[in-house]
């Protein structure tokens, strides 16, 4: 019998995934690049894109994880043992620890503005140093702390708090943010299609921003998807993390970009749009009606802080599970490993900026892309057709008349669209 943990169920899995979905991806990332390249034009091709290639891939790496019933190394040792496709495994558990080194960091300075919230004197943003260091640690505690409660009683738990809590904040904050006088400035910049920006490069764009916003590549939908009981549907848990995705990702664009042209400037992307323009923003508003700002800024770095965390979570929870089962370690002292290991990792970002953006860009745009293209081709061109069939339509009783288109996309579609993305990014 499996004594592995599983999610409860339906709506668990999805929170979980969606925890890891929501994050820094869609608030300072998605916003940006939807008013830059296209507005409306840019968010359909996103969301094509999203549901097209993405969710394909999401599909190989949770028919992966769910298959082995095993955390991302082990995965592969059941799968297709002593090949090269071990490659696989490994990287899909340094990517996640190499991101939660800078991850968590962001995760700090959100704690510390939440904190300069209540006095609306945020100073000037300084990203490197002692107080961050403080900061991050506190924020990489907690979301270890989480990790070692355990996938039900940690993971599970808090993130069924915190999605609807990150809805409800963020709805709350587009009401008073579309309010705003000369707001509909913002939401033509978000929304007004432009076709005339639509260029090769904005498939590459929405692509690799709907890579990143799932969380694929890193070994995470593998490994959560390891505690996805057999009866689940895969195909409505990836939809429903894809459509709780999407969601947040445009509320945030929502919340933030008609804020910041009712104050009068135009936005960016990036650390820059929260720590730097946002506060601005927030002293504005606090400058008429004083708690209104120190209001609308505690509800939106906590809104940061939550989303972080339970993206933070997800990628703790891949070292985590691989020290668990293939080192068999204490999920507490696994947890403290995974702590440890990825302060000290953090430290180099921590102290350097530029190590930070290398190290982002790195991890985000290479590492992340190499992972998914394996992932896709393992299942698409190793695996057995009749195992994935089986994952997919759950032992035959779901899903078996789209399986043949979404086998078709996986096996052909979609290691050619991250192929081209992956030379774009480097040509272009
Ligand atoms: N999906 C996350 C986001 O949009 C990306 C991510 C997840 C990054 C987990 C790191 C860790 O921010």
């Amino acid at each position: 019998m499996d004594k592995r943990e599983h999610f409860g169920g339906r709506m668990a899995v999805i929170m979980a995934m969606a925890g890891s979905a929501i994050g820094l991806g869609n608030i300072w990332r998605f916003p940006y690049m939807a008013g830059q390249n296209g507005g409306a034009a840019f968010i359909l091709i996103y969301i094509v894109c999203s549901f097209v290639l993405s969710l394909p891939i999401f599909l190989s790496e949770a028919v992966i994880g769910r298959r082995s019933h095993s955390n991302a190394i082990g995965a592969m040792k059941v799968l297709s043992p002593k090949t090269k496709w071990r490659l696989l495994g490994y990287l899909s558990v340094i990517t996640p620890m190499i991101i939660v080194s800078y991850y968590t960091i962001v995760g700090g300075w959100s704690v510390e503005y939440f904190l300069h919230s209540f006095s609306l004197n945020f100073g000037s943003f300084v990203p490197t140093g002692w107080t961050v260091l403080a900061f991050s640690t506190v924020f990489l505690a907690l979301s270890c702390i989480i990790v070692a409660l355990g996938v039900k009683s940690g993971i599970e738990r808090f993130s069924k708090i915190s999605i609807p809590l990150l809805f409800v904040l963020i709805v709350v904050i587009v009401v008073y943010s579309v309010n705003m006088p000369g707001a509909s400035k913002g939401v033509d910049y978000l929304l007004k299609p432009d076709f005339s920006k639509v260029t090769g490069r904005t498939f590459a764009y929405a692509l690799g921003q709907s890579f990143y916003s799932l969380s694929l590549g890193m070994g995470i939908i593998i490994t959560y998807s390891s505690y996805i009981r057999k009866e689940e549907n895969l195909v409505v848990s990836g939809m429903g993390t894809a459509v709780a995705d999407l969601m947040f990702a445009m509320l945030a664009g929502f919340a933030i970009i008609p804020a910041v042209f009712s104050a009068g400037i135009e936005p960016g992307a990036g650390p820059g749009l929260i720590f730097e323009t946002l506060p601005f923003v927030f002293s504005n508003m606090g400058a008429s009606h004083h708690w209104i700002g120190v209001m609308i800024s505690a509800l939106f770095f906590l809104t940061v802080i939550i989303a972080a965390m339970t993206s933070s979570i997800s990628l703790i929870e891949v070292g985590v599970a691989y020290l668990v089962e293939e080192k068999h370690f204490k999920r507490g002292w696994a947890s403290l490993c995974v702590f440890l290991f990825t302060w000290i990792l953090g430290l180099v970002s921590v102290f350097s900026n530029e190590a930070f953006g290398i190290i982002d860009a790195f991890s985000s745009n290479i590492l992340l892309t190499i992972g998914a293209f394996i992932a896709v081709l393992f299942v698409g061109w190793k695996m057995d057709k009749e195992e994935i069939r089986d994952e997919i339509t759950s032992g035959g009783k779901v899903n078996g008349k789209v399986f043949g288109l979404l086998y078709f996309l996986i096996r052909y579609v979609a290691p050619l669209a991250v192929l081209t993305i992956f030379v774009t990014n480097f040509i272009l």
